[in-house]
């Protein structure tokens, strides 16, 4: 029987378990990457771990998310992680460069490689072939300490492209498709592997905004194959070295085939608030505009920009709008000064800001109140943009230009004007890599420098056999990390100082959270469906840790957000029957017994004692995770290993 990639890569890096669906199988990871919201917190625990240096073929620290500097605390975290990587042998990426994943697909990606990344948009490695994954800060750090990265064997989805997308349609309503069709749940225990003859006219950044922007259905990650159009952009990046071909076998097997054809595809938003509310432009209609921003690692290559300079060029930009533009990378801001572009954009009366995540994170250009603002990123949950009441749509890049233009939502195919996007393709990208600084050889010459803001890990104690406490929130479906901790520009300087940062948990629903919970000491967490859905947030256990959340009972969860709580030590259980949550309210107090014999046969009994009511719950976890939360979280069973 033949294989398809992600199969192939899988075995080839398998150190632990067997490829069989549903089961946990070990995988050794090649690379890793983090940026600097998360990257903070990965180092301090990389450092806890008393290894001399990494231990991966090559680690590279990016600075793109916390670029403002109000205050000394984000340039202290640079130096920081500047600092620290010089020492651990992992190669640093200046703020300055570009955003992570940009800048990664374009100097550090290698197909058929794995790639353990701190951010959720990690999988837009997986446009060039590579098995590209988002996951917390600590299971980078492992990895980067030599350790396994433990994945559920995921199910393999056959995305299979036929025709060619019409003029002004692009790579990211193949996305936006696919989200239509499959929803921000529809991903989860999958990989997404595109195939078929639509791939030919698909170039490597195209495929990135779709492994990108992939991560919104909740998936493990998405790849491509790595075919000739691969290697045409590694030839035009000079590093045709790093290339290898990585097709899907022609009998390979898949658990599910979805079709598209680009041919029929149109112009297509996100309307608010979900990366999945899925509507055509035509039938949304011309609603009048104050913001586009284009930019963000789904949407800020050389060609993106290209697209958009060609729009914009000759044209102005409506009276009623701010259009922010956001370049991916230093290498494209830098194309596109020295071709003529840039000056284009500039002259349409466009706002050029820094090669970095921006307002993607909330870090600058929040939208005004009641703002409607068409944004190339990825995300539109509600209040992701920094302002609660804006109306936040995701479109493709030539959308988000043409209506900034006419100043109300378009369907680029509507405008009065033609554009020719032939001849954007180029066959050498400007190749300066000396923003990339290379760790020292000689590591112990090296001090770390530590500023005030970085604070000490909070590390969580053993698990006890049995639970009582008070039920601090009930929250609803769909809570997003943002929702829990949220990260606005106010709040990033202080990812590596929990003890402050804690102070906003949940702020967004409920701003007596964090001091109810420790005025009771701790307690549960009450969620509906898919809680914890939306980014690698780390934060968003380690803050809970900190105000002493014991468990979170929920209907179901977003992986990465479980495997964060497993690791803080947090207990994750699910409720058995569904109409359960509805019996139980905010304050009531819960009582959890035999929990060392229920994590082993999955299934824990709960006493809602205010309510003399028991109730069940699933709990399900593997030997690694119910040693992780005997410990009290990962680092713990870490240190306990080595002692
Ligand atoms: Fe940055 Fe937004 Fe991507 S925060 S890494 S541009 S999702």
């Amino acid at each position: 029987m033949g294989k398809n990639i992600v199969e192939k890569i899988l075995l080839e890096h398998l150190v632990e378990g067997e490829l069989k669906k549903g089961t946990t199988a070990g995988i050794r990871i090649d690379r890793t990457l983090t940026q600097d919201s998360t990257g903070t917190m990965a180092y301090l625990q990389l450092e806890a771990m008393g290894i001399d240096r990494v231990k991966t073929k090559k680690s590279v620290a990016f600075i793109d998310h916390n670029m403002l500097q109000q205050g000394f605390e984000n340039a202290d975290d640079h130096k920081f992680i500047q600092t620290i990587a010089n020492k651990y042998g992992i190669y640093f990426s200046k703020p300055g460069n570009g955003i992570c994943h940009q800048v990664n697909l374009e100097r550090f990606s290698v197909p058929g490689d794995t790639l353990l990344g701190s951010d959720s948009h990690t999988p837009t490695a997986g446009g060039v072939g590579m098995l590209a994954i988002g996951a917390g800060g600590l299971d980078v750090a492992l990895a980067m300490a030599g350790e396994a990265y433990y994945i559920k064997v995921p199910q393999v989805i056959k995305v299979e492209l036929s025709g060619k997308l019409n003029h002004m349609v692009s790579s990211k309503d193949i996305i936006l498709e696919v989200l239509r069709r499959q929803t921000v749940k529809g991903g989860v225990g999958k990989v997404y592997e595109y195939a078929g003859e639509g791939l030919e006219n698909l170039s490597v950044p195209q495929r990135a905004t779709i492994t990108n922007m992939g991560a919104e259905l909740g998936a493990t990650t998405s790849i491509f194959p790595s075919d000739e159009k691969t290697k045409e952009f590694f030839v035009a990046q000079d590093r045709l070295e790093d290339w290898k071909e990585l097709l899907a076998d022609e009998d390979a097997n898949y658990d599910e085939v979805i079709k598209i054809d680009l041919d029929k595809l149109e112009p297509m938003v996100a309307a608010p608030h979900s990366p999945d509310n899925i509507r055509r432009c035509r039938d949304e209609g011309k609603i009048k505009i104050d913001q586009v921003a284009i930019g963000s690692c789904t949407n800020s290559s050389y060609e993106d920009l290209m697209k958009v300079s060609k729009i914009l060029k000759g044209r102005k930009v409506a009276d009623n709008v701010s259009l922010v533009i956001a370049p991916g990378s230093r290498q494209v801001m830098e194309m596109i000064a020295r071709n003529g572009a840039l000056g284009d954009i500039i002259s349409s009366g466009a706002r050029i800001l820094e090669n970095s995540c921006g307002p993607c994170i909330g870090m600058g250009q929040s939208p005004g109140t009641d703002a409607v603002s068409i944004r190339t990123f990825n995300r539109n949950f509600y209040g992701r943009s920094g302002t609660n009441s804006a109306q936040v749509y995701l479109s493709s890049p030539e959308v988000a230009a043409v209506s900034a233009i006419y100043g109300c939502l378009m369907d680029p195919r509507d405008a009065d004007f033609e554009v020719d996007f032939d001849g954007i393709a180029v066959d050498n990208f400007l190749i300066d890599d000396s923003m990339i600084i290379a760790p020292s050889k000689d590591p112990d010459s090296v001090e770390i420098v530590r500023g005030p803001n970085i604070k000490p890990f909070p590390l969580n104690t053993a698990l006890e056999n049995s639970l009582d406490g008070k039920v601090i929130i009930k929250v609803e479906d769909n809570i997003t990390t943002d929702h829990i901790m949220p990260s606005n520009a106010k709040l990033l300087p202080y990812r590596s100082n929990i003890p402050h940062l804690s102070k906003f948990c949940f702020s967004t629903i409920d701003e007596d959270f964090a001091e109810r919970s420790l005025n009771n000491k701790g307690g549960f967490i009450i969620a509906g469906d898919n809680y914890g859905q939306g980014s690698s947030r780390e934060h968003a256990a380690l803050a809970p840790l900190y105000l002493g959340i014991k468990g979170v009972i929920a209907k179901s969860f977003a992986r990465i957000h479980k495997a964060n709580l497993i690791n803080s030590g947090i207990l994750p259980m699910e409720f058995e029957d569904l109409a359960d949550f509805e019996s139980i309210d905010q304050m009531d107090e819960l009582f959890v017994e035999d929990i060392f014999d229920g994590i082993k046969s999955g299934r824990l009994k709960i006493k809602n004692k205010t309510k003399n009511k028991e109730f069940f719950v699933k709990a399900i976890f593997n030997q690694k995770e119910i040693d992780m939360l005997m410990a009290g979280g990962k680092l713990n069973s870490i240190k306990m290993k080595k002692d």
